[in-house]
């Protein structure tokens, strides 16, 4: 399974964002996840297309969006152009998934899905061939620095067997709470993409800590 560490901006520095998104890099990034948040979808407010195109010429990582908001599509052609790679929209907001699903494959991005803590698997059962990933939340969307839900062990296990079952490519992020001590766990149960915020960016040496989580993960 080749393990990817995606680094959330959202806890970066954003007084110096781009010089943290330039540690990241150095330190073996593999995505950039980007947490958008409207404040309606989720308590909290973030980030929009404009700080996408403006961090854009600092990297060449790619950027993995993840929107949570009520009208993700109304904004997918605008962070795709801001430089999106991959689009990560929530199911629970959605009434067509599969159009949605649909548009993103055709605009060239990776098309992923999310799913809240309570939000059961069977809602992918028709689309799990389209997808490219499917995102895990493992605490409740809206805010860095949660603990990881332990109950979501389980739910990472049951997809992964659900995607080997149907032979799906679909790989599984998991985003929320992951850190050094919990991603060995995650990743034993199937995923292999794990976002972290608070974990990288509050650590002495981020850099470092991509490193040290990667490893543990590939234990
Ligand atoms: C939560 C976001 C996460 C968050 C992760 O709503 O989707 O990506 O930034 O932050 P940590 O790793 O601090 O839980
Ligand atoms: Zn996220």
């Amino acid at each position: 399974m080749v393990i990817q560490i995606a680094p959330s901006i959202l806890a970066a520095d954003f007084a110096k964002l781009g010089e943290d998104i330039t540690l990241i890099e150095k330190g073996g990034a593999d995505l950039i996840h980007i947490d958008v948040m409207d404040a309606h979808y989720v308590p909290n407010l973030s980030f929009g297309p404009m700080v996408v195109k403006a961090i854009r010429p600092v990297t060449k990582v790619p950027f993995d969006v993840h929107l949570m908001m009520d009208n993700p599509m109304d904004f997918v052609d605008e962070f795709i152009k801001a430089g999106a790679d991959g689009i990560t929209i929530h199911a629970e907001v959605l009434p067509h998934l599969h159009r949605s699903i649909a548009y993103l494959k055709q605009k060239g991005v990776r098309a992923a899905v999310a799913l809240n803590p309570s939000t059961p698997l069977n809602v992918l059962e028709y689309v799990l061939e389209d997808l490219d990933m499917v995102l895990l939340m493992t605490v409740n969307p809206g805010f860095g620095g949660q603990s990881f839900i332990p109950s979501m062990l389980k739910k990472i296990k049951n997809l992964k067997e659900m995607l080997e079952e149907r032979q799906c490519k679909a790989i599984i992020q998991v985003d929320g709470g992951i850190s050094l001590e919990n991603i060995r766990d995650a990743a034993k149960a199937g995923a292999s993409c794990f976002v972290a915020g608070s974990s990288v960016f509050s650590a002495p040496d981020p850099a470092a800590m991509i490193s040290q989580m990667r490893s543990a993960a590939e234990l």
